[in-house]
Parts: C-alpha cells; structure tokens; sequence
C-alpha cells in the first residue's frame, strides 16, 4: 500500500516544503511566482515555510522542492529520555483528533510511520523520539502501525531545542522523481536542483536551450516544462544517450558531441545549463583541461544575452577555465548535496562585444 494522496483539503494553511540547502531562495521565488495566494514564512537550511490558502492538491506542481508536509501544530519537549513519556499527553492537548479524522476518516484504518530530525542537546536519538511518537500516536489516535515499504500515512517531527514541530506528508515518496519510481540513473542529478538550474538560466519561449553533459537527461527533461524554440542535448556516451532517449520526449533532440566541438554555428545557441562531470564522476583525465576547451566553446555558441548555468564542485577549475575563456561567473550558489558541496555557476552574455 502505497502512501493515500491527501490533495483536496482546504482547511489546513502552514505547510513546510523541503529542498536542497542551497536552493531555498530559488524554490521560495518558484512558490511566490506560481501562487499569488502563497506567502513564505521563513527559509531554513533545506526547509521552507510557507501559508497558502489554495487546495493542498494545488502545490504538487512546485518542482524545486523535494517533499511538501502539512503543519500539524507544536509542542514543548524536554531534553532527556524520561521527557518522551510525556509525549501522548501533550499530543492529546494538541487537540488534532477532529482534524485527522476530517482529513482521514476512521485513523484506525490508517497506518503510520514517523521520521524525526533533532536540533540541539538531548539525551535521545532522533530514533527514539520518532519510535516515541508513533507509539505515542497509535495510544492516543488508535493509528496501525506501519513500515517504511507500507504505510498510510507519514509523520515528520522535528525537534528543535525545546520543541517538537509535527507535520504530516502530503506528497507520496514518487513526487521527487515526478511520478517515476526513482530516477533514469543513481548518478542522476536531483530533478529540484535541474529545475533550480532552470529557473536561473531564466527560461523564454523562443530559446535554443542545450545542455552538451546531458547524461540521462534530468536537466532536459525540467525544461520540457516550459515552451523553448528548442531544447537539444548532447553527450559523449552513447550508452547515457540511449538512456535519455528512453525517458525525453521526442520534440527533444539528442547527439552524440563531445562537449568541446558542438556541431552547431556560433551565436546560435541562447541557454546552456549543464551538469559538468565532477573531478570524481570520471575517467577524463585533466578535468581543467576539460573545462577550459569547454568553456570557450560555450561562448562560441552563446547568442548575445545568453545565459550559462553549470553545476561542479570542481571549482578552482572552472574559475580558471571562465577566466581563460573570458567568461565572467556572475553568481554562485553553494548546495548541500550527496555530502558534498558543489555550487551552481552562472555567466551571462551581455552583448556581442563578449561577456558582461
Ligand atoms: C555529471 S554527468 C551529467 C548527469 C546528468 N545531468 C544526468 O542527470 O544524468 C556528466 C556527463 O558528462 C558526460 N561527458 C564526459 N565528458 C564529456 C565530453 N567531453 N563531452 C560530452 N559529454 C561528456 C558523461 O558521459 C556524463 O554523462
């Protein structure tokens, strides 16, 4: 059983939206500009709160957020072990029965679980508070008990010092991979940081938008999203090309270019937004070498007021590689991502003189 779709219910207004840490800002301008009745709270690390008025349904187009939760209400937590005995009192004086029974009908018939995160010092685990919570939410709302492969429903608590925020899931565990069960390949980027990238190359109707390290082709598959003159990818491996194929549509085309020679005229080319290999994804050798043929590739093929976004850690490297190429990098942001810390590149092309 899978988790049960809750879009429909109008009642409930604060919501928090998770992301990468990095993107907040993005994610929050992509909500303010999709909903003129959503208002966002607060932005931290990877989470963003936010009011909305509409139907919950409504928010499952955001692209640039991983998970939406629903905010249940809070409660006071104390720092140690016994403290967590407290925990059904203080969920019956929440008061959430009518609630959840408004949402879900008769609780007994749903399963759950609970995932928790803690913030602060305390003598138990983020484990054991949300051990803690389930049972203390199967004694007092007569919830099953579920598992991670089969639940109903989603609890997330997060535990900051001395309190306890409760949410609830709204959006089942495909919606990061846009429905699928996970994505084209485990080395695939994040499908809300390639439409975080997206969003910065500032997508129009009559772009030629190309990304020339396609891969699978999670960045072309965010800006089929949105109309473009054209949208073409490339990549050196036939082997990631037949995989993109599989899963873009067919209006986008796909070759097989090395990077450093992209058969298209110059000037001709108005977005290029591209996850570059990283020093550690591949068997290329010199990667500064890499970059720099590549870099000066890319303002080959850039019309004027083109706009580049790329997304590496390596960035000594591409520093270097934009500067010999004569490209100035004109905004960075650093994310937090599979433990490492890469950051998105951005470069835009002023005029035909050459680069802003
Ligand atoms: C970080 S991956 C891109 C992942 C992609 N965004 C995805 O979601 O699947 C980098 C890609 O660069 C490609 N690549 C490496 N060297 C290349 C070159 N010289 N020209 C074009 N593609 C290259 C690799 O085959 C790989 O698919």
């Amino acid at each position: 059983m899978g988790e049960k779709n809750r879009a429909g219910n109008p009642n409930e207004q604060v919501y928090m939206a998770t992301t990468v840490s990095g993107i907040e800002d993005i994610a929050a301008s992509e909500m303010q500009s999709k909903y003129d009745d959503l208002k966002v709270l607060r932005k931290k690390r990877g989470k963003i709160f936010f009011r909305y008025e509409g139907s919950p349904g409504q928010l499952f187009s955001l692209r640039c957020v991983d998970n939406i939760y629903h905010f249940l209400g809070s409660f006071s937590i104390g720092p140690t072990k016994k403290d967590l005995a407290e925990i059904p009192r203080k969920l019956r004086a929440m008061n959430l029965s009518q609630r959840l029974i408004g949402l879900y009908g008769d609780l007994s018939a749903n399963s759950v679980i609970v995932s928790a995160s803690r913030s602060g010092k305390h003598t138990y685990s983020r484990y054991q508070v949300a051990d803690a919570i389930q049972d203390a939410l199967v004694e007092v709302f007569h919830f099953g008990r579920g598992t991670v492969e089969k639940h109903d429903l989603h609890f997330r608590v997060d535990v900051e010092d001395g309190s306890a925020f409760m949410h609830i899931k709204l959006t089942p565990a495909t919606f990061r991979y846009r429905g699928q069960e996970k994505q084209f390949l485990t080395a695939a980027l994040k499908p809300s940081v390639a439409h975080a990238m997206v969003l910065l190359s500032l997508p129009g109707a009559s772009d030629v938008f190309l990304d020339p390290f396609c891969g699978s082709g999670t960045i072309l598959a965010e800006r089929a999203s949105y109309e473009a003159r054209e949208i073409i990818g490339s990549d050196i491996s036939t082997e990631r090309l037949e995989i993109a194929r599989e899963n873009l549509p067919e209006k986008i085309s796909l070759h097989c270019w090395d990077a450093r020679h992209i058969e298209l005229p110059s000037g001709t080319v108005d977005r290029i937004v591209s996850n570059l290999p990283w020093g550690k994804q591949i068997e290329i050798g010199d990667v500064s070498q890499l970059y720099t043929e590549f870099m000066i590739e890319a303002k080959r093929l850039l019309a004027p007021g083109g706009i580049m976004v790329l997304l590496t850690d390596q960035e000594v490297e591409i520093m270097r590689a934009a500067e010999l190429a004569g490209v100035r990098i004109e905004k960075r942001t650093t994310l937090s991502l599979h433990g490492l810390n890469p950051s998105i590149f951005v470069a835009g092309m002023a005029d035909d003189l050459g680069v802003k």
